[in-house]
């Protein structure tokens, strides 16, 4: 495919997010400015750890707030969308006071972190009401592998609207060896609606059901920023799937991408890749290597299914018609004289792999979206083995240091990305096909009407933590299970 000029790409940008918002009266026309700014990428503020610590105030609070380049009603982390990046290493103490500042009550949760969800650590049982405040600590091991990682509310109930409303931020865990890149960028990816007074509109029960999805899909909290490079630049991006329930399927074309790793999941070499699916939850460590000439990130359709007879709102192909070549979420303008030739990539890496290991249990988990008894019509009930969250009951039980294989099954029409907190996941085998690497990530597709089996190791730490579907109006919904690692 032809790299595309900044011209088009800007006209592609508005013709992809017109196309999203067709539906919606009213909202076109609030819309039109963002054509003309293009504005440079924003990197959040940054937080770094000395003398191994980072002690950080976050406080939750409802804006206004600039996001999407106007003055929104909606939620930040100390006045920003996305909230402050927060960078730290291996070995380092997390501390992170937060104050909530919003109307209804709150927490945080750490994602992907592997660091102890018991007392004030990645607790996402502790609730902070409003008005009040509370001090995390997060130990992270010495062998916390590098790696982009988020935070973002998990309170049951309020995950979707929060984040929805604009509360998340990235976490970067440093290398051990810093790898020589000409700029190190981090991409927020989000999304959600604003109507044309800059408010948040609640979304309907069939939204919830589907999976929101917003019409609005920002880099930074920035419709289609620009970015700036020179001609043959090899740059580090960190993306973040920030959305609800989004399936982001990226491209940049006229550039060479390579993937360093997803989630907290290193491969032993960078890998080509020409486009990058990231399930909401899901990051991606990218090599970007310039080329000579404009060009645009976009995204494109990813069918993730959808509830039969059921019309998904916001949920269709992007752009008029089905665009197929996408719309645009950012666009790369290439200035300057050529970059010098970028250093080597890093050396050959070897991730741990269970596929040899002794299995101590094997379970199995049913995650269905079915009707409901005793329900509204068309109301769906959202359950893993039958039921839906409590917090108060352990659906599932641990021996700490013990190597388990899950196997997750859909059993519905729709997509589930399945996410376990505290400790990743080695996907050995999709569909019925084993899969030929070490890949190791927090949050798995498991598709419809499919099956996945994954491997965990529960090293390190005991507690109480959850898996659940981290399209969170499901998991909101109920589509969630505790875990006890004793
Ligand atoms: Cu990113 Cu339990 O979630
Ligand atoms: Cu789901």
């Amino acid at each position: 495919m032809q790299p595309i000029s900044r011209r088009q790409a800007l006209l592609l940008g508005g013709l992809g997010v017109a196309g999203t918002a067709a539906g919606t009266a009213g909202l076109l026309w609030t819309l039109s400015p963002q054509l003309a700014t293009g504005d440079g990428l924003i990197q959040p503020e940054e937080h770094r750890s000395t003398g191994g610590l980072l002690d950080v105030r976050l406080e939750a609070a409802p804006g206004p707030l600039l996001l999407a380049g106007r003055q929104a009603s909606a939620l930040g982390y100390n006045g920003g969308i996305p909230g402050p990046t927060l960078r730290v290493r291996a070995g380092d103490v997390l501390k992170v006071r937060l104050v909530n500042s919003l109307a209804e009550a709150t927490n945080l949760h750490v994602h992907g972190l592997h660091v102890s969800p018991e007392g004030n650590g990645d607790n996402i049982f502790v609730e902070v009401n409003p008005g009040s405040s509370f001090d995390y600590e997060y130990r992270l091991p010495a062998d916390h592998p590098p790696g982009v990682y988020w935070y973002h509310p998990h309170r049951h109930g309020t995950v979707a609207d929060q984040i929805f409303g604009g509360l998340f931020g990235a976490i970067v865990v440093e290398d051990p060896q810093p790898l020589a890149a000409s700029a190190e960028r981090v991409l927020v990816v989000s999304d959600t609606t604003m109507d044309a007074a800059g408010n948040i509109p609640a979304v309907s029960a069939m939204e919830r059901m589907t999976g929101r999805e917003g019409q609005l899909v920002l880099v930074n909290g920035q419709l289609t920023p620009q970015l700036t490079a020179r001609p043959g630049q090899r740059e580090r991006w960190r993306i973040i799937n920030a959305c609800v329930a989004r399936y982001l399927r990226l491209r940049l074309d006229g550039a060479r991408l390579q993937l360093l790793g997803m989630d907290s999941g290193r491969f032993p070499l960078p890998e080509s890749v020409e486009e990058l699916l990231l399930l909401p939850g899901n990051r991606a460590d990218l090599l970007v290597t310039t080329g000579t000439s404009d060009s645009a990130v976009r995204y494109l359709y990813q069918d993730r299914g959808s509830m039969t007879g059921m019309p998904a709102p916001g949920f269709g192909p992007p752009g008029p018609g089905g665009e197929p070549e996408g719309a645009v979420l950012a666009t790369l303008r290439i200035a300057g004289e050529p970059d010098e030739a970028p250093g080597a990539v890093p050396a050959e890496y070897s991730p741990p792999d269970l596929r040899s290991s002794a299995v101590a249990v094997h379970r199995r988990f049913i995650l269905a979206a079915g009707m409901g008894m005793g329900m509204g019509p068309g109301m769906m009930r959202f359950t893993i083995n039958g039921r839906e969250f409590n917090g108060a009951r352990t659906d599932t039980t641990v021996a700490a240091g013990s190597i388990e294989e899950w196997t997750l099954t859909n059993t519905g029409p729709m997509d589930h990305p399945f996410h376990l907190h505290v400790w990743p996941m080695q996907i050995i085998e999709q569909n019925g096909q084993a899969v030929r690497a070490a890949v190791w990530q927090d949050v798995v597709n498991v598709p419809a009407d499919g099956q996945v089996i994954v491997r965990v190791a529960f090293t390190d730490f005991r507690g109480r933590s959850a898996y659940h579907c981290h399209i969170l109006d499901h998991e909101d919904l109920g589509m969630m299970g505790v875990l006890e690692v004793a």
